[in-house]
């Protein structure tokens, strides 16, 4: 099993590329799914997530070839998506078991084929994760819906026809699932309590690109025409804001100077009023946002909502920073059920943090010490990653399959900026 040594104490000095976001090239993948014209993303990140729903995605019928012409470069890949023939509508269990995110080629695929039949997508370690609100959502827009051995059926045999689409809560997927259904509705939907993150306005603008009529995306209300038909086009996966604020505390934890190229602050959001809050001084460049430290570390409270709140993405990484703070903190996890696994983790360093219910409060300690840790999933590695950078000796993070689902390359980004790590089989 792979795992990564990291030797804690480095200051991060230098420029880290900032890849494509994972987040919006799951369903940007899937948006090919609504057209027979071939479709192109630049900018995609090689991650594990992206190779799975390529899996997917060629189980359906679509053929996907990795574009040339980027020279080799490190980041930034470009695929071309075939959707002009859809083999199957059938996503199995063995492969949307791998990524829950599968559950995005619902709605392009029963408003494409008339019929989707794919694996509930179970739950994960961060929560239940349910998919109610897709269901009902496609339901609005006509579909009829059955769940059977497993399996969620989607079908409109006769297309689907626009419809008020109002979420309980806020859902980034079920939002993507619907703007993609509703794009080829017969008729007009309109979307209310619609999740506001940057993902879903990259979807929207690449829907348009594609002849999609849509208002609205990024605010809580967009409003869809449904076209008969949609055609090809090229488009660029907007940069990870998630990867950029992971680094953007690797910075200020490290009391570094970082800058994030290409990433976008308009897209950071509320972490960078919050690492602004705990000592980084913030600034956008021509080439990205620069991150460096004001010398010292304060605490500071988190409560995760949807954009454009704190992100629940980012909160095990901010609580790794929290641990090393000039004070107390209080970090409350309001999305997921169970998103605190990295605190046990984070103890084993040394870090001081108690939870109760849903808050958890970190008393910022002088230093961590490095150890033998398991990453539990995505973000929680992160945040055991970046306690090992400046933990006493030698910090060892375990199971590094989930760091590689949404993380490109980061032992040679962390190198490249000074750090000592590597990635070792053993
Ligand atoms: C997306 O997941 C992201 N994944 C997650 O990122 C992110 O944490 C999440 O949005 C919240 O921002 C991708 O974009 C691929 P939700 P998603 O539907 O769409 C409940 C990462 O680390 N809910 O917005 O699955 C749900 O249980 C991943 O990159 C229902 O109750 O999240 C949760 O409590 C982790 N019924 C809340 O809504 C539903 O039908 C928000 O979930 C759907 C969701």
């Amino acid at each position: 099993m792979e795992k990564l040594v990291i030797t804690g104490g480095n200051r991060l000095e230098g420029d880290i590329d900032i890849s494509g976001a994972k987040n919006a090239a799951l369903p940007l993948m899937c948006a090919p799914l609504l057209t027979e014209e071939p479709v192109t993303l630049t900018n995609l990140p090689r991650l594990a997530d992206i190779s799975t729903l390529t899996d997917l995605l060629n189980h359906l019928g679509a053929t996907v070839t990795i574009a040339g012409g980027n020279g080799g470069a490190l980041t930034g890949r470009s695929m071309t998506f075939d959707a002009s023939n859809i083999a199957d509508t059938v996503a199995p269990y063995d492969i949307v078991r791998k990524m829950r995110a599968s559950i995005i080629v619902l709605g392009p695929l029963v408003a494409r084929a008339g019929e989707a039949i794919v694996s509930l997508p179970g739950g994960c370690a961060i929560g239940n994760r349910p998919i109610d609100l897709h269901l009902k959502a496609l339901e609005a827009l006509g579909a009829d819906i059955e769940l059977e051995d497993g399996y969620v059926r989607a079908s409109a045999p006769n297309g689907l026809t626009g419809g008020t689409v109002r979420f309980p809560l806020v859902s980034v997927g079920a939002t993507e699932n619907t703007l993609m259904a509703a794009a080829l509705a017969k008729g007009t939907s309109v979307i209310e309590n619609a999740a506001r993150e940057p993902e879903i306005t990259d979807l929207a603008n690449c829907l348009i690109a594609m002849g999609a009529k849509i208002e609205g995306a990024g605010t809580e209300t967009i409003t869809v025409e449904g076209v008969d038909k949609l055609h090809g086009c090229t488009y660029a996966v907007m940069p990870d804001r998630i990867e950029a604020g992971s680094y953007a505390i690797a910075a200020l934890m490290t009391r570094g100077n970082l800058l994030l190229k290409n990433a976008r602050l308009g897209d950071m959001g509320a972490p960078m009023d919050v690492l602004a809050e705990a000592g980084g001084i913030i600034t956008e460049e021509a080439g990205g946002v620069r991150v460096k430290s004001n010398g010292h570390i304060g605490g500071f409270n988190i409560v995760t909502q949807p954009f454009p709140a704190f992100p629940t993405d980012m909160q095990a990484q901010f609580m790794a920073l929290a641990s090393i703070a000039d004070g107390a903190s209080v970090i409350t996890e309001a999305i997921f059920e169970n998103r605190f696994m990295h605190v046990p983790e984070l103890c084993r360093l040394g870090a001081d943090i108690t939870v109760t219910g849903a808050s958890a409060t970190i008393r910022g300690v002088k230093s961590l010490r490095g150890a033998q840790v398991m990453a539990t999933d995505l973000r929680a590695s992160m945040s055991l990653v970046l306690a090992g950078l400046v933990a006493d000796g030698e910090t060892t993070v375990n199971r590094l399959y989930h760091l590689d689902r949404g993380y490109e390359r980061l032992e040679d980004k962390l190198r490249t900026v000074g750090a000592q790590i590597e990635r070792v089989n053993g």
